[in-house]
């Protein structure tokens, strides 16, 4: 009994052990709400050890009535019982009724606040709006501050200014999930979810869509970008610029009427080239650190490969492989890599 009762308790502390080494370190935990970064997440995570610690209260009481019952208050087999004359006890009643109850209250008061609290009614100053949208498997980023900007699946934003994600789908139900920054909030058909935050450090932040929406779920990842407000500013200008035009007679050039005579133009747009909506916006692909929605670093390489085998390497993609091959790959990688 002894030895089982040890090895419980090892079970346990091994775990508390794993749980405290979810946070620690930015690179060793990129994905860990233990390690908030804003002020949302930071609210989430109070709540969270809030109620933590209610819950070992829980855990110590039951396991010390545990004990008491099984080392202290119980007869042996065959033993007979001591002798009472108390069916119930109506204090006692009244006590592990209460007790409950009360703790429920302490749980629920801050989490309904806190919902509240995360869901502002009126509009906050100086707050940049963006409106999220989710499709199968990458995610669309559009300022709505007036610049017009637009991205995909890496979103850039200002550190220590409130931001307002406004989260639609395309398609089917999504879940957008930044664990360090927020969320996780479901991205529904026909509504529109929100979510505000202020981050408060620049950096680099995982994201990934956290309900399952067909074949690629686990590979719609994204990355929120915090920036200094001065480096977003430039980010900001740049995104809003028309496509790079190639120097003449370059694989870029080349490249440029590769893609302006494939079907390509179809799907992407190349501000002041094509107008295509069914996938990323393109104008400016070279200056994400990724593509396939964070699922390949955004070098020629991996680029030349996507474009040859898309179904492959994220199945389900929307993207077909039209066959480019030999040189004409080669140009039409060598422009989309110029899109600075
Ligand atoms: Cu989108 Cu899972």
């Amino acid at each position: 009994m002894m030895r089982r009762l040890k090895a419980r308790l090892l079970a346990l502390a091994t775990f508390a052990a794993l749980l405290t080494g979810c946070g620690g370190d930015d690179t060793a935990h990129p994905m860990s709400t233990l390690a908030p970064r804003s002020d949302l997440a930071s609210w989430c995570y109070g709540l969270f050890m809030e109620v933590t610690a209610w819950d070992l209260l829980i855990l110590s009481i039951v396991v010390v009535a545990f004990i008491l019952a099984v080392f202290f208050f119980s007869t042996r087999v065959g033993e007979a019982g001591p002798p009472t004359s108390v069916s119930s006890d109506l204090k006692l009643e009244i006590a592990w009724t209460l007790g409950p109850a009360l703790i429920l209250l302490f749980i629920s008061i801050p989490t309904v606040r806190l919902i509240f609290r995360t869901q502002p009614h009126d509009s906050i100053a100086n707050e940049l709006p963006i409106t999220v949208v989710a499709h199968q498997w990458w995610w669309e980023f559009h300022y709505d501050d007036g610049s017009g900007a637009i991205t995909a699946n890496e979103l850039h934003i200002p550190a220590d200014r409130p931001i307002h994600l406004k989260l639609v789908s395309n398609d089917v139900i999504h879940s957008f999930w930044v664990p360090r920054l927020g969320g996780k909030r479901d991205v529904v058909p026909g509504q529109v979810n929100e979510i505000h935050l202020i981050a408060s450090i620049p950096g680099e932040y995982y994201g990934q869509c956290a309900e399952f929406c067909g074949d690629s779920h686990a590979n719609m990842r994204f990355r929120i970008f915090v920036d200094a407000p001065d480096a977003f500013a430039l980010w900001e200008k740049a995104q809003t610029a028309p496509g790079a035009m190639p120097a003449e007679e370059t694989p870029a050039a080349r490249g440029a009427q590769v893609f302006a005579n494939s079907p390509c133009t179809t799907c992407h747009t190349i501000s002041g080239v094509s107008k295509g909506y069914v996938g990323p916006d393109l104008t400016h692909l070279a200056s994400r650190t990724t593509i396939a929605s964070g699922v390949l670093a955004n070098d020629p390489e991996h680029l030349t490969e996507w474009i040859e085998h898309p179904d492959e390497l994220k199945p389900g993609a929307r993207m077909p492989d039209f066959g480019l091959r030999g040189a004409q790959l080669n140009d039409l990688v060598a422009y989309l890599e110029s899109l600075k």
